[in-house]
């Protein structure tokens, strides 16, 4: 199997982004175009997983957000202040050559033990992501994150309480 590199933050002069392609144009396009800029303008912090020759395989990007008290669950919102603190894990996507391979459990991974380091000196209630397709949500679903809205089977918006993330990364090993 190739050797990857561990996650690392993107480095646009290091990192070559020009083959990825992980069967959808926005994500591909995203980590091409913009992934750069977001991070210059303190937009978007993109995390990438490498081959040895520093040709990307994988990308998961981190912002911090909020979420309005009247699209959450509960969990989300009990004794928290409007808008809740929450991080956004805004895009993750691996190359098809690579997929099934636990690149995007170790994004994910790596993304939620930095929320808990990040959790201690700027608090967040949970992370969240919207899923792109039905697909998609099966697969963070997989991961341990829920709906917003568990009565709504179309809805895509996806969360995962920080207070369950030290047991989520057990059981992803
Ligand atoms: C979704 C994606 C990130 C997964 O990355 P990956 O590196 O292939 O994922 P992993 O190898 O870590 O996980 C594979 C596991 O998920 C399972 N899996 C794959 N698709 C699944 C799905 N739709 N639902 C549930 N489980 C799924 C596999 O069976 C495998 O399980 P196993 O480890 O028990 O064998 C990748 O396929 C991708 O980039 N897809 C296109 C973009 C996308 O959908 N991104 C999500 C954005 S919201």
């Amino acid at each position: 199997m190739t050797e990857l590199q561990r996650p690392r933050p993107l480095d646009t002069r290091r990192h070559d982004r020009s083959r990825f392609a992980c069967g959808d144009a926005v994500l591909d396009e995203y980590l091409r175009r913009y992934a750069g800029q977001s991070r210059r303008r303190h937009t978007a912090a993109t995390w990438v997983i490498a081959d040895t020759e520093d040709r990307v395989v994988g990308y998961a990007s981190l912002a911090m957000s909020a979420i309005d008290r009247a699209t959450a669950a509960p969990e989300l919102t009990k004794g928290a202040p409007d808008p809740v603190a929450a991080l956004l894990l805004g895009r993750l996507a691996v190359d098809r050559e690579f997929t099934g391979l636990g690149v995007g459990t170790a994004l994910v991974a790596h993304v939620l033990a930095t929320v808990l380091e990040l959790n201690v000196s700027a608090a967040c209630r949970a992370v969240v992501v919207t899923a792109i397709n039905d697909e998609a949500r099966r697969w963070w679903e997989r991961v341990g994150f829920r709906s917003f809205d568990a009565e709504d089977p179309d809805q895509l918006d996806l969360y995962l309480l920080t207070a369950e993330i030290e047991a989520t990364l057990r059981a992803l090993g």
